[in-house]
């Protein structure tokens, strides 16, 4: 029967036998379970020859990028951390529509991907965590259906550097790769993580992204998903963010007339993020929150909660 440790110790030979013995590999981390549990496969099998690549992409949440690099390095791992967020920020000026600020952030990960990839000597692998559900996915996403997101986790680099692809976790479903991952000592808070949309808080902020908007939306964010922690609900949704609105809207403060921004509270149950219902979180906890966000977040004075379900309602708002 299937268990994790079987699996690790056969892909390990199975990497070993197919990766030559001074052949170099790149992945691109993300902070996600896959890429993560990719990466700790491949280390397992070849070492240091695995070169890990996480870009920041200043479209992360409060924290992550420092919190997660420090993980993998204490893992051992290979990895080399690429602050780019300026870049990305420059390739959003002034785009508001979703799926062109997708575009934009797809196209420069790879411009940065490309070369941060360009500096490892002898790279002749490109490594990727894609998972089961990604190979059904990306089958259909280039089929005749249409297209309602792009998606950016598969394709585009190997054709672009001429390397020889890799993908230990092909066969596996998230649980499975959670219990690999487990089995592998990938810590507690990336092992059960929610997932977190490639494109990251961009599509969380309706309209134009700027560095400021990223900013107020990070700390409403944190507040939203350290209250999940706190009050042990965070395990209970399948995923979690805030949205920031594109609308003023009137307050009061003291004896004086605000007009801020609005932010949505966004929290889902599901099993596969395809149908998602709303979660029906305590009022109390939402109150909670609510304050917290008004109170400490500057140039927010409304906060909304979402209770729409998929469908038709999508999970995120772009
Ligand atoms: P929707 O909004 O389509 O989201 O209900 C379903 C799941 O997919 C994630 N999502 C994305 N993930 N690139 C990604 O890597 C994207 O462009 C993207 N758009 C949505 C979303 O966070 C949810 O988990």
């Amino acid at each position: 029967s299937w268990t994790p440790e079987h699996f690790v110790d056969s892909m390990v030979l199975t990497l070993q036998n197919t990766i030559g013995p001074d052949d170099q590999v790149i992945l691109g981390l993300s902070g996600g379970v896959d890429s993560s549990v990719a990466a700790l496969l491949l280390h397992r099998a070849i070492g240091p020859r695995l070169h890990g690549i996480f870009v920041d992409n200043g479209l992360l949440r409060k924290d992550e990028y420092e919190g997660v690099l420090e993980s993998y390095k204490e893992l051992g791992l290979n990895v080399r951390g690429v602050n780019a967020s300026q870049e990305f920020y420059a390739a959003l000026a002034g785009h508001t529509d979703p799926e062109k600020k997708r575009k934009a952030i797809g196209r420069t990960f790879i411009e940065v991907f490309d070369r941060e990839a360009h500096k490892v000597d002898g790279a002749n692998w490109l490594a990727q965590g894609t998972i089961y559900p990604d190979v059904i996915e990306s089958v259909s996403v280039k089929g005749p259906a249409v297209t309602i997101k792009s998606h950016h986790n598969v394709g585009g680099l190997p054709e672009l550097m001429n390397l020889k692809v890799v993908e230990p976790l092909r066969a596996l479903f998230k649980d499975e790769v959670r219990e690999v991952g487990d089995a592998l000592g990938l810590p507690h808070n990336i092992l059960h993580r929610h997932p977190f949309p490639g494109p990251g808080l961009a599509i969380r902020i309706l309209g134009e992204v700027t560095p400021e908007r990223v900013q107020i939306l990070q700390r409403a964010d944190a507040i939203f998903i350290d209250g999940l922690r706190e009050f042990d609900l965070y395990n209970e949704v399948w995923q979690a963010g805030v949205m920031l609105l594109p609308i003023h809207s009137v307050g009061v403060m003291g004896d004086e007339r605000t007009y801020e921004q609005v932010v949505a509270l966004r929290a889902v149950t599901s099993v596969d993020g395809m149908t998602a219902d709303w979660a029906h979180l305590p009022y109390q906890f939402l109150a909670h929150i609510s304050n917290k966000i008004i109170n400490q977040v500057r140039g927010i004075n409304r906060v909304v909660y979402d209770i729409s379900s998929k469908p038709p309602a999508t999970i995120e708002w772009e």
